[in-house]
């Protein structure tokens, strides 16, 4: 979908479609009401007999109607006036799309977003609404035979302004499709199955998006992590035929001195568990366990496309997770990056193993600050369901910081705590630290066991285990936290 802004007269416009809203009791906003007294009041008229129902994300596609230029209005409920939420406004966003999608309009003129949203202002209402729209139009049919040729759906769409657009429209627009494309590519790689998505293939996806764009990237291979001493890492990687590798994007936006923010991902294209085999039911979904790589690479394209004035570095220590007959067992003990050996009391806890290496290495950016992104435990779906993501971090500012970041970007997380009282839960008899805790609080045990990595810096951990895919009957990648990242990099860049 083409994105444009311009002020215009709803009432005058000629597009195939025309969006506005209308909240409860039929009262009409101000883009429906220009529409409506053009219309001889048509619009007000068929809303009194209650064909438009009052929960905000209604629809109701009205045709011909006399006095407009355009052959279809579509009606959006935005819920009670005076009640208009984030959450109201982008479900309304999201309806509006959905019924644009199954159009057959190919044009649509959208003037949902120039409504008065407490505390958000035009350019965000814009950036959410394209990144919302643009979203709605991902299809994932790689991997079909026969590619879904059908020509509905709008596929030009005009923002339109009451006033002049201000000039900051057109970076929100764009930072609206940036992220949207951005989560089109986590959301393609998280899909792609395990035979395709190799640390291979997330190597040469990250070599590619360096190509297109202002990104270095850098790939070691197993002798090269061998030489640095990742025996974490590696002792992950024994069990697979698959060679693991180590990517290193470097996107350098900012000032040459600028210390870099540093994402790093949890890159596992595929988690049986090793010799702790995890059962049979739904283990297709640990296909998606390397989404938090995929986020880093998305959050990388969007920044990239937006031309961010930052420095970030992407790290993605990626391999499978296989048992075989040189696969790490239960009760052996590694020597990570750090010089800490690691006791692996369950070979399924294996993306705090890869991680911990890429935490240390990490170092040797001196970064401002590091979050790592990563499907890490079964336990933050327990705590947190699918809506929300796990924050956990050794420092208050950076994690209030990239809280606020997902509460403006739609996607959200909520803080657990990472008190030293929970570091007695990781005790080894024979190494310097177990790689699971003792029962209970699952995710923030992990999260202890990446804080004895991460003393070197302010660092935050994003579990997303809960909220990068959906099962079901619309599974798939989510694209998250790629939103998230982004607003957060946007706020650092000082835009
Ligand atoms: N990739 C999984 C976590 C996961 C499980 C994400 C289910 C989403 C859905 C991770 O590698 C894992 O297996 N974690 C174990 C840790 C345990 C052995 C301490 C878990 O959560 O069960
Ligand atoms: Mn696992
Ligand atoms: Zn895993």
């Amino acid at each position: 979908m083409e994105f444009t802004i311009k002020a215009g007269s709803p009432e005058k416009l000629k597009n195939g479609c025309v969006v506005a809203g209308v909240f409860a009791g039929g009262e009409l906003s101000a883009a429906a009401k220009a529409l409506d007294k053009a219309s001889d009041g048509t619009i007000a008229a068929i809303l009194a007999r209650g064909d438009l129902d009052d929960k905000a994300g209604a629809t109701l596609t009205l045709h011909a109607l006399p006095g407009l230029a355009t052959p279809r209005v579509l009606l959006v409920s935005l819920g009670k006036a005076g009640e208009l939420t984030d959450k109201t406004y982008r479900d309304a966003v999201s309806a509006a799309a959905r019924q644009l999608a199954g159009s057959p309009a190919d044009d649509a003129a959208f003037c949902l977003a120039d409504v008065d949203l407490p505390g958000r202002d035009a350019a965000w209402r814009i950036a959410q609404a394209a990144q919302i729209l643009k979203d709605s139009t991902y299809r994932c049919d790689e991997l079909k035979s026969k590619k879904d040729e059908s020509k509905k759906g709008v596929k030009k769409l005009v923002f339109v302004t009451r006033g002049k657009p201000a000039a900051d429209l057109d970076a929100a627009l764009l930072e609206g499709e940036a992220i949207a494309e951005g989560m089109a590519l986590a959301k393609t790689l998280g899909n792609l199955p395990g035979n395709v998505c190799t640390p291979g293939y997330l190597a040469t996806t990250a070599r590619k998006l360096a190509k297109e764009h202002k990104i270095k990237v850098e790939i070691l291979e197993r002798a090269d992590m061998e030489k640095l001493g990742m025996g974490s890492l590696l002792s992950v990687a024994q069990g697979s035929h698959e060679p693991p590798k180590f990517i290193i994007l470097n996107y350098k936006g900012g000032k040459p001195k600028d210390k870099p923010v540093v994402l790093v991902g949890k890159g596992i294209t595929f988690d049986t568990g090793g010799i702790s085999l995890k059962p049979g039911e739904g283990m297709d979904e640990m296909k998606y366990d390397m989404c938090g790589a995929a986020s880093v690479l998305g959050t990388f394209k969007a920044i990239a496309r937006m031309e961010l004035p930052i420095n970030v570095v992407g790290l993605i220590p990626t391999t499978e997770n296989m048992p075989g007959g040189s696969a790490i067992k239960p009760g052996d003990i590694v020597t990570s990056m750090s010089g800490q050996t690691i006791e692996i009391l369950n070979t399924d806890a294996e993306g705090r193993l890869i991680l911990c290496d890429a935490l240390t290495y990490a170092e040797r950016f001196d970064p401002v600050a590091v979050v790592d992104i990563a499907t890490l435990t079964g336990a933050c779906i327990i705590a947190l369901g699918n809506l929300t993501s796990g924050l956990l971090a050794n420092d208050d500012a950076l994690a209030a910081e990239l809280l606020a970041s997902g509460q403006a970007a739609g996607d959200k997380a909520w803080q657990l705590p990472l008190w030293d009282e929970y570091q007695d839960m990781l005790k080894s008899n024979f190494a310097d630290i177990p790689n699971i805790g003792s029962k209970g609080a699952g995710t923030i045990t992990a999260a202890c066991f990446l804080a004895r990595f991460t003393k070197a810096y302010k660092w935050a951990h994003l579990d997303i285990a809960g909220t990068a895919w959906k099962s079901g009957a619309d599974k798939g990648a989510t694209g998250r936290p790629v939103p998230l990242l982004t607003r957060f990099l946007i706020g650092r860049a000082g835009l």
